[in-house]
């Protein structure tokens, strides 16, 4: 899979991409991510890529023909784009699934007030939000994508199977039951004794009620 990042942040996208699992994927080349400087498709002296808004307002838009520039230069026929921005559409673990089996993401990230909505018509075909608040930018949420889609590919986390049991992709959609690991005992916070029983039905029976337990109180939403 390749990945594009428009921004006028990359060091941003650069950082948290460069290290860990993400590091890796890049390394053994199962994904090819690359983080684009806007201003790098500008044409004035300035490299200016914002501008005030038509009918007043405060802040500045971003200007639509850097992004068109660089989408012509980055597109291909086999092309996803996406718009980060608080107006899109929530994303989710659904989505990410949707995006992983794409070839090619060009995910463009908006910064100021917004950006000009002919890039959101004729260039993009998601806007994506990561939730109801506001950041200073798009490219943090961009981030945000990008790592969730990449863990999704095959052969990214070491174990195939430890992205299938968790939280929201588990085939109920229920929050996972609470993990322990050595000491049995820590000051007295006692592990709780089934897990240490050794009994798989009751262990299993125990977690499923631990699910819908921990989903009931933090997660209603999930049960309706
Ligand atoms: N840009 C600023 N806030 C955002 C959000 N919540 N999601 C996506 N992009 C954003």
């Amino acid at each position: 899979m390749k990945i594009d990042i428009i921004t006028i942040f990359p060091e941003i996208a650069e950082g948290p991409l460069s290290e860990s699992i993400m590091k890796r994927a890049r390394e053994s080349g199962l994904v090819e991510i690359r983080c684009h400087d806007l201003r790098d498709y500008t044409t004035d002296r300035h490299r200016q890529v914002d501008d005030e808004p038509y009918g007043g307002g405060p802040g500045m838009v971003m200007k639509p023909e850097p992004f068109f520039a660089a989408v012509e230069a980055l597109k291909t026929d086999k092309t996803r784009v996406l718009m980060m921005t608080p107006q899109g559409k929530p994303f989710q673990q659904e989505i990410a699934g949707s995006f992983a089996e794409e070839e090619h993401l060009i995910i463009l990230c908006g910064h100021y007030e917004g950006v000009d909505h002919r890039v959101i018509e004729a260039l993009v075909d998601d806007e994506i939000s990561i939730g109801d608040y506001v950041l200073t930018n798009g490219t943090i949420a961009a981030v945000i994508i990008v790592d969730a889609v990449v863990r999704l590919l095959p052969g990214v986390l070491g174990d195939d199977t430890s992205s299938v049991e968790e939280s929201f992709s588990g085939d109920e959609g229920l929050l996972e039951a609470p993990q322990y690991t050595r000491p049995a005992d820590f000051n007295g916070m006692k592990v709780p004794g089934v897990l240490l029983s050794g009994h798989h039905r009751k262990i299993a029976e125990w977690r499923k009620a631990q699910s819908v337990d921990r989903t009931r109180e933090i997660r209603p939403d999930l049960l309706d």
